[in-house]
């Protein structure tokens, strides 16, 4: 699949065959994932993947009961590190040693910048780890769907109760689940969702947002249907 098929063609799916995604397939799909771009380049996330029936019924428990947690041939749950400065020594050593920093004092800089986003508040480390973990889940999506494996991102859970049913660290936000598996038949086909027109939602230069009153209902499929 092209880039532009993949982009246009992409949909969250609900109903999943019965064929795994094998092991291989997923770590292509991470790979993929793990080339999005990150703040400082920290790369904070995290990703567990659960394909046990016991721990999927689990997962789907705590995501407020939605089948298709468990109905997928794995559902990800996808992490952020809430601490910036966790990976920071091998991420800038190298910077170093490929010159995009010219030395060492530069590098504990950069070491004392990122330790001080660890003293941020923890509603400050959320917004920043879910920032740069999204992209690497959007990226994830994509990947899997260029290997025509489909997913759904999921932000209907208990954290809480996720975290204690998965014994996660408390240095973790979930940041959200990623439902992943081949399609049943047609899931993949159904009509394509209303999207906002590009002229509502981009603004060059000066912005003036666009109440729900004024969004016309209609404009956003034929732009869509040119992409396709
Ligand atoms: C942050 C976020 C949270 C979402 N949460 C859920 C969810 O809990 N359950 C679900 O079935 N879909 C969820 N979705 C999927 C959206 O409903 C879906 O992306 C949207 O309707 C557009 O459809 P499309 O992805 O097929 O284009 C979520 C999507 C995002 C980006």
């Amino acid at each position: 699949m092209d880039y532009n098929e993949v982009v246009t063609t992409r949909r969250s799916v609900h109903e999943y065959s019965d064929e795994d995604v094998s092991t291989e397939t997923l770590e292509a799909v991470f790979r993929k994932a793990t080339y999005a771009p990150s703040s400082f380049n920290l790369q904070p996330w995290e990703f567990l993947v659960v394909r046990d029936d016991d721990r999927l019924a689990t997962l789907a428990e705590v995501a407020n009961g939605q089948e298709h947690v468990e109905e997928a041939s794995a559902t990800v749950v996808v992490l952020g590190n809430l601490d910036p400065s966790a990976h920071a020594d091998p991420v800038f050593d190298d910077w170093l040693r490929k010159g995009y920093i010219p030395d060492e004092d530069v590098k504990e800089q950069l070491l004392d910048t990122v330790e001080g986003m660890a003293d941020q508040s923890a509603a400050e480390r959320r917004v920043w780890t879910n920032r740069s973990t999204a992209l690497a889940a959007q990226q994830f999506m994509t990947a899997a769907w260029s290997e025509g494996v489909a997913t759904c991102p999921m932000e209907g859970f208990d954290a809480d109760a996720l975290v204690e049913a998965f014994d996660i660290d408390d240095g973790y936000e979930p940041v959200m689940l990623v439902t992943v598996g081949y399609p049943a038949e047609d899931a993949a086909e159904a009509e394509r969702k209303y999207r906002r027109p590009v002229d509502e939602v981009v603004h060059y230069g000066t912005f003036e947002p666009v109440t729900g009153a004024e969004v016309d209902e209609t404009a956003g499929e034929s732009a869509t249907a040119a992409d396709d």
